[in-house]
């Protein structure tokens, strides 16, 4: 069942999502996903832009604990949970068309289209230039997979950018965080804020309904060159 029949079928609220870091601890690795499965999550999602700590120039002053593990990850790797569980796997953290099109031919069920935030390893291109280039040199990853993106959304602009270049759903997570400080009613504030906001930008783009959005409604030109810095 895809995710997109899954949030259809119990409510999206209802959809649990269980975030894996994977180690080269197989043991640890399989307690994660059998303790989800039991927990009742509808999904994994291995974040695969992480497998060390970041660098965290910025972030020293924070003074976080080192993480004690650093694992590799490779296609084989996620072959090897892909046996070890029956729950579906998303990959998060794609960060080029190439991988896109490996994780589709891999059998991934759905790619997450993300930076980590932007913070974890300065360089990596941002998820909405990953998304155009996908767009651009391989469209067909759009249908073959579901496509998420997280990062950098704030505002309704922000999310209508993504669906019409074909990604399927958004993430926040700083928002949400600082939403946090209010507690559940905060992050309830936070999406009916960013609700209204792609209610009126969709209605003032001239689309009555989001799921005809697509890259006609984008200066793809402008995008191209302001994403990728392509061309003059
Ligand atoms: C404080 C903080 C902790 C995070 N921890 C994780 C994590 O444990 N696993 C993960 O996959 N992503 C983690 N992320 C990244 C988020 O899942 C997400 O990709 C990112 O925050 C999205 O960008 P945004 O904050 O601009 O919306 C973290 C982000 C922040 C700000």
């Amino acid at each position: 069942m895809s995710i997109e029949e899954m949030a259809t079928a119990k409510g999206p609220s209802q959809v649990i999502f269980q975030q894996l870091y994977a180690q080269n601890n197989r043991t640890f690795n399989q307690m994660t996903l059998d303790r989800a499965k039991k927990a009742g999550s509808n999904a994994i999602v291995w974040t695969v832009d992480a497998p060390a700590d970041g660098a965290w120039v910025y972030g020293a002053r924070f003074t976080l604990p080192p993480r004690t593990d650093t694992a590799i990850f490779t296609w084989d790797f996620f072959n090897e949970l892909r046996n070890m569980t029956d729950l579906p796997i998303i990959l998060k953290g794609i960060t080029s068309v190439e991988d896109a099109k490996i994780a589709v031919s891999m059998g991934a069920d759905a790619i997450v289209l993300s930076n980590h935030g932007a913070r974890h390893l300065d360089g990596a291109p941002s998820p909405l230039a990953v998304a155009l280039a996908i767009h651009d040199q391989a469209p067909e990853i759009f249908t073959q997979t579901e496509v998420l993106a997280d990062c950098g959304v704030r505002y309704g602009t922000d999310v209508l950018k993504f669906l019409a270049l074909g990604v399927k759903a958004v993430g926040l997570g700083r928002s949400f965080m600082y939403a946090n400080i209010y507690g559940t009613s905060g992050v309830e504030r936070a999406i009916d804020i960013l609700k209204r906001e792609i209610f009126l930008d969709a209605v003032n783009l001239g689309v009555d309904d989001i799921h005809k959005l697509n890259s006609s409604y984008l200066d793809l030109d402008y995008l191209r060159r302001h994403l990728w810095d392509m061309g003059p």
